[in-house]
C-alpha cells in the first residue's frame, strides 16, 4: 500500500462514527411509524428481542470480521475463504446502490430546511410534495430533470466527495465529531419543544399504548427484525469496513454495545418527539390518529410535519430543527456507506484513496442524479429501497452467518478474537445466535417477503416496472458481485493483514 492503512485517531473516534452511521433516516422517520403500526408500546418487546438475538450478535460479527481481517468486505471474506469473496462484493454493491438513493432523501431534507422558513408548501403540503416539488410522474421512467432536486443533489455529492477525499480520520471522523454532538443538541431541542405542545401527551399515549395481540402476529416480529437490521447498518459492509480502521488494541464488544444502545436510544427519542408532535396535530384538528395523513416514511417527514409546522407557533424554527436533524443524521450515514465501495476498490485494485474516491463518489453521483433527479424518481426510489432492504440486506446477512459458520467454520476463531479484544466475555450464546437463531429468522424473513412479492406487486406498481426496478436491481447487484470476485487482485490480499 502506498499510503499505509488508514486508522481512526482513537476508539472514541470510531465509536462516534459508528453511531453516526447507525443514527440516520431510519431512526427519525422509519422507527416511529413502524413501531406505531406494529403494536405501539408492545412493539418494544419484539424490537428488544430482535436487538438482542440478531442485531447485536451480527454487529459483533461485523466488528470481528473487520478487525481480525483488517480489510474491506471483499478482502475480509476472501481471507475467510477464496470462494467467499463474492459475498463481500455483494455487500459493496448493495452499499453503492443505497448510497445512490439515500442522497435523494437528503436532498429533499436540505430543501425542506429552507421551505420551513418560507412555508413554501402553502395550504396543501401533500400536493406540494409530490406535485410542485417532486413533479412526480408515477411509475414510469422519464428523463425530465427536476431542477429543485438536481441542484441540492449536486451540492451534496460535492460535499460528500470532499469529505471522502479527506479520508477516514480527517474526513469521516472529523465530520462525525462535529455533526453528532450538533445533532443531539438540535434534536434534543426539538423533542423538548414537542413535549410542551398542547396534546403532546395524547400522542405519547397513542405511541406507547400497547396492543399486546400484535405479539401474536408474525409480521410484527419480522418488522422488528427488519427495523433492527436497517437501523444498525449491519450486514452490508459498513461496520465491517469501519472496524477495519480500528487500532489493533481496541475494546470491541463494549464499543458495539454502546453503539447499539445509543442507536436505540435515539430511535426511542425520535418516537417520543414525533408522536408528541403528532399528538399536537391530532388535538388541534380534533381528529384521531388514524385520520392523520400518514405516519410513515416520506409522508411523515415531508407531508405531515409540514402541515404541523404551518399550524404551530414558532413553526418555522421547529421545521428547521427537524429537517436539519434529518440532514445531519443522514449525511453521517451516507459517508459511511460510501466508504464501503471506496475501501474495496482501494484494496482490490491497488488504487490510491483519491482514485478510488473519484470512481466511487463520481460514479454514484452520476447514477443517482440520472436516476432520481427526474420526475420518475420517487417510484424508482421506493421500489429499489424496498427490494434492496428486504432482499439484498437480509440475504447478505443470511449468507454471512452461514458462510462464517458452516462454510469457513471460523465462528470459534472469531469468538476467540472478540474475547481477545474485549473486556467483556462473549460466550457460547453468541455462536448459537449466529449459527442457528439468526439464519432461521433471516430465512423466514426472505421467504415471507418473497411470497408477498410474488402474490402482489410492491405498492401496486406495474409488474414490468417492478421487475426492472426491483428484481432487475438485485440481479445486477448479484452479477456485479460475481464478476468482480473473479477479477485478479492487483496486490496480494494477504498483504492486508499485519
Ligand atoms: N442505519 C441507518 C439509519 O438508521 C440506515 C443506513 C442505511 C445507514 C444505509 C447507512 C447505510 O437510517
Ligand atoms: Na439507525
Amino acid at each position: 500500500v502506498a499510503e499505509g492503512r488508514e486508522q481512526w485517531s482513537s476508539q472514541y473516534g470510531f465509536l462516534l462514527a459508528a453511531i453516526g452511521s447507525a443514527v440516520g433516516l431510519g431512526n427519525i422517520w422509519r422507527f416511529p411509524g413502524v413501531a406505531y403500526e406494529n403494536g405501539g408500546g408492545a412493539f418494544l418487546v419484539p424490537y428488544l428481542v430482535a436487538l438482542l438475538t440478531a442485531g447485536i450478535p451480527i454487529l459483533l460479527l461485523d466488528y470481528s470480521l473487520g478487525h481480525r481481517y483488517r480489510g474491506s468486505a471483499p478482502a475480509a471474506f476472501r481471507r475467510l475463504g477464496r470462494r467467499f469473496e463474492a459475498l463481500g462484493w455483494f455487500q459493496v454493491a448493495v452499499a453503492f446502490v443505497i448510497a445512490t438513493y439515500y442522497t435523494v432523501i437528503l436532498a429533499w431534507s436540505v430543501r425542506y430546511v429552507g421551505f420551513s422558513v418560507t412555508e413554501a408548501w402553502g395550504e396543501d403540503p401533500a400536493g406540494f410534495f409530490t406535485g410542485d416539488f417532486l413533479q412526480d410522474a408515477g411509475a414510469t421512467v422519464t428523463g425530465d430533470v427536476v431542477g429543485g432536486i438536481f441542484w441540492p443533489m449536486v451540492g451534496l455529492w460535492v460535499v460528500a466527495l470532499v469529505v471522502m477525499l479527506l479520508g477516514v480520520r480527517r474526513g469521516l471522523e472529523a465530520v462525525n465529531k462535529v455533526a453528532m454532538p450538533l445533532l443531539v443538541v438540535l434534536f434534543g431541542a426539538l423533542v423538548v419543544r414537542a413535549l410542551f405542545l398542547p396534546g403532546a401527551l395524547s400522542g405519547l399515549d397513542a405511541f406507547f399504548t400497547p396492543n399486546w395481540s400484535a405479539l401474536l402476529d408474525g409480521s410484527v416480529w419480522l418488522a422488528a427484525y427488519g427495523q433492527i437490521f436497517f437501523s444498525l447498518s449491519i450486514a452490508f459492509g459498513i461496520m465491517l469496513t469501519y472496524a477495519s480502521y480500528l487500532p489493533r488494541r481496541s475494546n470491541l464488544a463494549p464499543t458495539g454495545l454502546v453503539a447499539a444502545f445509543a442507536n436505540s436510544s435515539f430511535e426511542l427519542l425520535a418516537g417520543i418527539g414525533v408522536f408528541a408532535t403528532l399528538g399536537f396535530m391530532a388535538v388541534a384538528q380534533g381528529v384521531g390518529f388514524e385520520e392523520l395523513p400518514g405516519l410513515t416514511g416520506p409522508i411523515l417527514s415531508f407531508v405531515t410535519f409540514p402541515e404541523i409546522i404551518s399550524s404551530m407557533p414558532g413553526g418555522p424554527l421547529f421545521g428547521v430543527l427537524f429537517f436539519l436533524s434529518l440532514t445531519l443524521a443522514g449525511f453521517t450515514s451516507l459517508i459511511s456507506i460510501l466508504q464501503v465501495p471506496s475501501a474495496a476498490l482501494q484494496e482490490k485494485f491497488a488504487l490510491s484513496r483519491r482514485a478510488a474516491t473519484l470512481v466511487v463518489v463520481g460514479g454514484a453521483a452520476v447514477l443517482s442524479v440520472a436516476l432520481y433527479s427526474t420526475t420518475s424518481g420517487l417510484a424508482v426510489l421506493d421500489t429499489v429501497d424496498y427490494y434492496v432492504n428486504n432482499f439484498g440486506v437480509v440475504i447478505s446477512a443470511l449468507l454471512m452467518a452461514l458462510l462464517v459458520t458452516y462454510g469457513a467454520r471460523k465462528l470459534p476463531e472469531l469468538n476467540a478474537h472478540l474475547n481477545a479484544f474485549s473486556t467483556v466475555r462473549i460466550g457460547l450464546w453468541w455462536r448459537v445466535l449466529i449459527a442457528v437463531v439468526a439464519p432461521v429468522l433471516l430465512a423466514l424473513m426472505v421467504a415471507t417477503a418473497f411470497v408477498d412479492r410474488l402474490s402482489e406487486p410492491y405498492s401496486g406498481y406495474p409488474w414490468t416496472f417492478i421487475t426492472i426496478a426491483g428484481w432487475g436491481t438485485l440481479a445486477l447487484i448479484a452479477v456485479v458481485a460475481v464478476v468482480l470476485s473473479l477479477v485478479r487482485w492487483r496486490r496480494p490480499v494477504d498483504d492486508l493483514i499485519p
